[in-house]
């Protein structure tokens, strides 16, 4: 059974989709920052502020490497899985890549108030946010298939995602 990942920017909706996925379609849910936290034991926070992003990466790509050997999965992807071509190919290979697509605004209204993510943890994560996803964006387009979830409900996005899972791509779901 194909796996299905969701990729996309922080913020994007890709852990509160997932969670809804994986009830609807009862499959098991992993997320790769979980992975990374139990594996270490540590924040990601801490992970990039006492080990450095390089070493977090690695860690991602060896968890990336490992949960597509599995099948019949949702995998929540950290927001930076998609940079890496190889995570990409493993992806793709073990299933369908869904890129959920939000703005600017959008990122910072959903964001705004948490303290979890070391990137954006900054005095300006505006600029840090148009940055990053004009960087971004050529990689997260590498996907199967695109979802705006720009002033969508966590539930419309799901919905919109279950029918393209059955009309696009022949999921009997
Ligand atoms: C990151 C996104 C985060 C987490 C880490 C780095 C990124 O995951 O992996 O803070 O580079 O975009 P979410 O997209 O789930 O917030």
């Amino acid at each position: 059974m194909e796996n299905i990942s969701l990729i996309g920017f922080m913020g994007a909706g890709k852990t509160a989709v997932s969670q809804v996925l994986a009830h609807r379609l009862n499959r098991k849910r992993l997320s790769t920052d979980d992975l990374v936290i139990e594996k270490e034991k540590i924040s990601i926070k801490e992970i990039f502020e006492k080990k450095g992003e390089a070493y977090f990466r690695q860690l991602e790509k060896e968890i990336v490497c490992a949960v597509t050997q599995r099948q019949g999965l949702i995998i929540d992807c950290g927001g930076g899985v998609a940079l890496d071509s190889e995570n990409m190919a493993c992806l793709r290979r073990g299933g369908v890549v869904i890129y959920l697509k939000a703005s600017v605004d959008e990122i910072l209204r959903r964001t705004s108030g948490q303290q979890h993510r070391p990137l954006l943890n900054i005095e300006d994560p505006r600029a840090k946010v148009k940055e990053l996803l004009f960087e971004r964006e050529p990689f997260y387009l590498k996907s199967d298939t695109i979802i705006n979830t720009d002033q969508k409900s966590v539930e419309d996005v799901s919905r919109e995602i279950l029918s393209i899972l059955e009309q696009k791509f022949d999921f009997k779901l």
